[in-house]
């Protein structure tokens, strides 16, 4: 199964307000880790909402290299997937998968709970950074699991995981998840420290308490972000089935869309409350938010562009401060808004890149190390650019919206990673946009 299609493009013709309404798919990354943690429980799990993106499809075809049953169904209607692991057995994970996908790493905690080995090989750095996983393997192994490397290989072996206390010098996303997968069935308990707090950790928490597993998350939202997990029996852990929450992103990137081609927009089925530092980001730019939160709806009235301006600094940060996730978006809005912006980037070491592309339709933002500056009210010339990676893609989109003429965004198969339909879901809004091959 072939996952990132490439040569794909989304032709644009820009300069049309975006109006109506649409839902929000399932989030891509609370969906991955909960797949992954499928293969800790002995038996079938169904998961309801997940994304029609490639990289769910990536992380179910690593899933069925081990031998588990994947089962795909409805990925445009119900988008149900089940998992069987009862004859799980292979442990080492195909090189074009995890190349393909950095996040399939974050298969080797369960991989180890069940197996008690994973051999994988190093995903390697990205577009938008180093991405080392050294903080995934520092804690897998003082849980007790020996790593080495053999070349590209990473192999990882436990005949018994031991619960410790882990202190994350960073809150390490994929870390986290990592460790807490591997220290469900560990002997005792494990407390992380300074553990991440995103909402995917979180819903890998519930998804895997509601599977069996005892893990007391409460304390992530403490000063000291602490996750507790009582190690169980494997046998204790059974089958499940859970809904997808979904996803922030993508309803941010929707924001960020209409705040930058004016209009109103309605998104149906928002994650509430995981949108905050970002609704605050665009009213302070001078659109109105409403937020439903009985409907889960969340409506930007983007229409009057007098009122449209750029805020003088953002800076990414981890959860729930404004997301590195949703940085491209914004650069992309600051452009269609007058005044200046300076966006930090602290999470990731090379985030910028989709800045050459905006140049190239006219956009005034330079780079400097971790800060960019956007100058923005100029005009936004259609070009043909080129998506180097998922959110700079989104956010060319977003540019080519409102660029004059036509905008053609090529390799746009990074995009469909994780958006299910941008097409579908911005020409429903009145865009005038079209996949082509
Ligand atoms: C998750 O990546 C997300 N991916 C990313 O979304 C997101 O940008 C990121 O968290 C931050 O929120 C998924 O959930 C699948 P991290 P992850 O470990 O887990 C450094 C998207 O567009 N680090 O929190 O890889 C790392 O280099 C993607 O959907 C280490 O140094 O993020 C980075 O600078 C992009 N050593 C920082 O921490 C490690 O062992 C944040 O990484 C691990 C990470």
């Amino acid at each position: 199964m072939t996952h990132c299609r490439d040569n794909e493009s989304i032709w644009i013709e820009g300069k049309r307000p975006l109006n109506g309404r649409i839902q929000i798919q399932g989030s891509k990354n609370a969906a991955l880790p909960i797949l992954a943690a499928c293969m800790l429980i002995p038996g079938k799990c169904v998961l309801k909402g997940c994304p029609d993106i490639t990289d769910i499809k990536c992380m179910c075809s690593l899933l069925q290299s081990t031998g588990a049953e994947v089962e795909i169904c409805g990925m445009k209607t119900g988008n149900q997937i089940t998992v069987d692991t009862r004859n799980v057995r292979k442990h080492r994970l195909p090189e074009k998968y995890v190349s393909a996908m950095r996040s399939s790493v974050v298969l080797m905690g369960a991989m180890l709970g069940r197996l008690g080995e994973v051999c994988v090989n190093y995903p390697g750095g990205c577009v938008i950074g180093e991405r080392p996983i050294d903080l995934h393997l520092c804690g897998l192994e003082k849980l007790g699991a020996q790593i080495w490397t053999e070349g590209n290989h990473i192999h990882a072996y436990a005949d018994e995981l031991r619960g410790t206390v882990i202190e994350l010098p960073f809150p390490s996303v994929g870390a986290t998840q990592n460790i807490i997968m591997a220290a469900v069935t560990a002997q005792g308990t494990t407390v992380i420290k300074n553990a991440a707090r995103e909402p995917e950790v979180t819903e890998l928490c519930k998804f895997l308490n509601r599977a069996g597993a005892k893990i007391d998350y409460a304390g992530a939202f403490l000063p000291e972000g602490r996750i507790v997990i009582y190690g169980i029996e494997l046998s204790r852990l059974h089958e499940v089935s859970y809904e997808i929450i979904t996803d922030r992103i993508v309803a941010g990137t929707y924001l960020f869309a209409a705040l930058a081609a004016g209009g109103e927009v309605t998104l149906e089925n928002i994650p509430i409350g995981q949108l905050d530092s970002t609704c605050d980001i665009i009213t302070r730019m001078g659109a109105a938010i409403a937020l439903d939160e009985d409907r889960n709806e969340v409506t930007i009235y983007a229409d009057d562009r007098s009122k449209i301006f750029n805020i003088p600094y953002v800076e990414t940060q981890v959860y729930p401060a404004f997301p590195t996730d949703l940085q491209s978006p914004l650069i992309a809005a600051a452009c269609m808004a007058k005044g200046q912006l300076k966006v930090r980037e602290k999470i990731f070491s090379s985030r910028f890149r989709i800045v050459e592309e905006l140049r190239r339709m006219g956009a005034d933002v330079t780079v400097e190390g971790d800060l960019a500056v956007v100058t923005g009210g100029r005009e936004l010339e259609g070009r043909t650019v080129i998506a180097r990676e998922l959110r700079g893609g989104a956010a060319l989109v977003i540019a080519g919206l409102c660029a004059s003429g036509i905008t053609t965004v090529t390799d746009s198969g990074y995009i469909e990673r994780g958006y299910q339909d941008i097409v579908g879901d911005l020409t429903k809004l009145g865009a005038r946009i079209k996949n082509r091959n």
